[in-house]
């Protein structure tokens, strides 16, 4: 990947079903324009991981498959985005998630400009990435991460160079414990029921853009980074 060029791109917020790419194509974006990625799944993991409160009462929730209580996970997303290096812009990866989420995330942007000199709002660029179901089921149950740098791989798609282990660190690589095939389909379902109807919301309001997450990892990210330099000039 390209040496980062710190760019202020407002903030992305990318859309897709389980297994669509959202945290691979979050990681190549920061890399190249050098903001955060928040990932609501990320950080509920690190709170589960932490034992912390919130961590405990998403546990078994997230364990099922299930979507946390919008206050629990707005609050967080409040928190995260007040961090100093959220100033100039952040992909909202999983985020937001209900239509609740939605509304708060527009409330809270409503008055917010990320640039100052530019009278408008910083709305969203929101991205959906749409990918076919059997692909999704391959994704997510060949799916490994690694648990300290966040890397992620696929054992059919993007294995590492070494069995198991990650490229960056050498740590062993494990699986994702909502990526056991029992909790796949709930997954699949709280997207259905309570994340789809988001996309229409962005769709009806004109802000949303797909892009087709079944293509190669290389070729979904020339497409979003394509998107994203249109929007600067
Ligand atoms: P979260 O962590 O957000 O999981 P998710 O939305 O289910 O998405 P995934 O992380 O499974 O997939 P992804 O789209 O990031 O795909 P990835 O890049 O890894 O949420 C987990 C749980 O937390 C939720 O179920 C819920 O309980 C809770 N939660 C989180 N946010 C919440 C919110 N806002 N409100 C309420 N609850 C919330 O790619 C998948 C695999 O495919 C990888 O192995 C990758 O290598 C491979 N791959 C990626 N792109 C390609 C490609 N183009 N071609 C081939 N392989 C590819």
């Amino acid at each position: 990947m390209a040496q980062g060029t710190s760019r202020e791109i407002g903030p992305v917020v990318l859309l897709g079903p389980p297994g669509a790419g959202k945290g691979t194509q979050s990681k190549r974006i920061m890399e190249k324009y050098l903001v955060p990625q928040v990932s609501t799944g990320d950080l509920l993991r690190y709170n589960v991981a932490q034992g912390t409160e919130l961590g405990m009462a998403a546990k078994a929730v997230m364990a099922r498959g299930e979507l946390v209580s919008d206050d629990l996970v707005c609050e967080m997303v409040r928190q995260r985005l007040s961090q100093p290096d959220c100033g100039r812009g952040y992909i909202l990866d999983g985020f937001p998630r209900t239509a609740a989420q939605a509304g708060w995330l527009d409330a809270l942007l409503d008055d917010k400009l990320f640039d100052n000199s530019r009278p408008t709002r910083a709305w969203p660029i929101v991205i959906r990435l749409d990918v076919d179901y059997n692909q999704l089921l391959l994704r997510i149950t060949g799916r490994r991460s690694c648990p300290t740098c966040g890397r992620i791989y696929n054992v059919h798609f993007q294995l590492p160079s070494l069995d198991e282990v990650c490229d960056v660190d050498g740590q062993k690589l494990i699986t994702r414990n909502d990526d056991r095939l029992e909790v796949i389909q709930p997954r699949l379902k709280a997207y259905q029921e309570q994340t789809a109807p988001v996309a229409d919301y962005y769709q009806r309001t004109g802000r949303l853009i797909a892009v087709n997450g079944d293509q190669p990892v290389d070729e979904v990210t020339k497409q979003i980074f394509k998107i994203l330099e249109d929007r600067q000039s």
